[in-house]
C-alpha cells in the first residue's frame, strides 16, 4: 500500500481506539507543571502508532510526544513526528476540540500532513505537492488578508504578563479579534481553511506543527518562527502561521522592531 493511504487509515483507526478507550477510566497525570497534563490515553494512543509502524515500516524513524525518538541523530529516509492527543487539556476538561496529529517526512523534507479531530471526526490531511483536503473535499488556497480584518489566534496566556507580552499585545490589538482554540494543530488548519488569519505562539514543539505545517503549506499558507526562519522538526521554536500577506505584516511591522529581544532563542519564550 501507498505509505500517504497506509498513513491516512493508520490515523483514523488510531481515532477509533481514541473514541472506544475514552469511555474507559482515565488517568491522569501532571508532567512539567500542574496544568501540563498527560493521560494514559496520550500514551496508549502513541504506543498504538508506534507500534504498528514499527510492524509495518521497520526502518522507519519516529518521534512522538510522549517518548519515542527524542535523540534522533538523522533524518535520512522516513521520519514520522506524532502528537498523539494536541489539545490534552481540552480532551479532560471537554472531551472534544483534540486532535491525533502526524507529521510523515522524507529525508527531512515535508512528505504528509494528518490532523484529525476525533469527536468532530474531520481529518484535514495533505501530501506535499497535490493539495490539503477536509476529508475528502479540496481545500482553497487561502486568501491574503489584513490584520485588521482577521482574526487571530493566540492563547491569552501568552498576554497576562509574560516577557513576550509587550511584543505581542499590539497585534491583537490591531486584529479584528482573538481567538484560542487550545489545540495548535487545530488553530495551525484554522488558518489553513480561512477561518483565521494568523495563529501565533512564542513556543511550539515539532510534534505541535508538524503536521499542520505541511496541510498548511499546500494552501499557500506560510509557517516561520517570530524572526522569520522556517520552522524545522528537529527543536521547538516560536511560531507564526498565517496567510502570506498577514505573515509579511506580522513579522515586518510588529516583530522586526523587536529583533534583538527575539532572536536568541532563551528564556522569555518559556513564559
Ligand atoms: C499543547 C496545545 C496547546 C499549545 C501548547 C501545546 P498538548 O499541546 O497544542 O494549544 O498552546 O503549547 O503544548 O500538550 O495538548 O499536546
Ligand atoms: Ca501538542
Ligand atoms: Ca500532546
Amino acid at each position: 500500500m501507498h505509505l500517504y493511504d497506509y498513513a491516512k487509515g493508520l490515523v483514523l483507526e488510531a481515532g477509533n481506539h481514541l473514541r472506544q478507550w475514552m469511555t474507559e477510566a482515565i488517568d491522569i497525570e501532571t508532567k512539567s507543571n500542574p496544568n501540563d497534563l498527560v493521560t494514559n490515553v496520550d500514551k496508549a494512543v502513541e504506543q498504538f502508532l508506534v507500534d504498528q509502524i514499527k510492524e509495518t515500516y521497520p526502518q522507519h524513524q519516529i518521534i512522538g510526544e510522549e517518548g519515542h525518538g527524542h535523540n534522533l541523530t538523522t533524518l535520512e529516509g522516513i521520519t514520522w513526528v506524532i502528537d498523539p492527543i494536541d489539545g490534552t487539556l481540552n480532551f479532560v476538561h471537554q472531551g472534544a476540540n483534540f486532535a491525533i496529529s502526524v507529521g510523515v517526512f522524507k529525508n527531512g523534507e515535508p512528505y504528509a500532513g494528518f490532523v484529525y479531530d476525533v469527536m468532530a471526526d474531520t481529518l484535514y490531511h495533505a501530501k506535499a505537492g497535490f493539495g490539503a483536503y477536509r476529508n475528502e473535499t479540496l481545500l482553497e488556497r487561502i486568501p491574503d488578508t489584513q490584520l485588521a480584518q482577521s482574526l487571530v489566534g493566540m492563547n491569552a496566556n501568552w498576554l497576562a504578563g509574560k516577557k513576550i507580552t509587550p511584543v505581542l499585545m499590539p497585534i491583537i490589538r490591531d486584529s479584528r479579534s482573538s481567538r484560542a482554540y487550545g489545540s495548535a494543530a487545530l488553530e495551525i488548519v484554522h488558518v489553513a481553511t480561512g477561518q483565521l488569519g494568523a495563529y501565533i505562539t512564542p513556543r511550539l514543539q515539532p510534534w505541535d506543527f508538524a503536521g499542520g505545517m505541511i496541510i498548511l503549506e499546500e494552501v499557500g499558507g506560510i509557517a516561520t518562527n517570530f524572526v522569520g526562519q522556517p520552522l524545522a522538526i528537529t527543536h521547538p521554536d516560536s511560531v507564526i502561521v498565517g496567510n502570506k500577506e498577514i505573515h509579511k505584516t506580522i513579522l515586518q511591522e510588529y516583530m522586526k522592531p523587536h529583533e534583538d529581544f527575539l532572536a536568541p532563542w532563551h528564556e522569555h519564550y518559556q513564559g
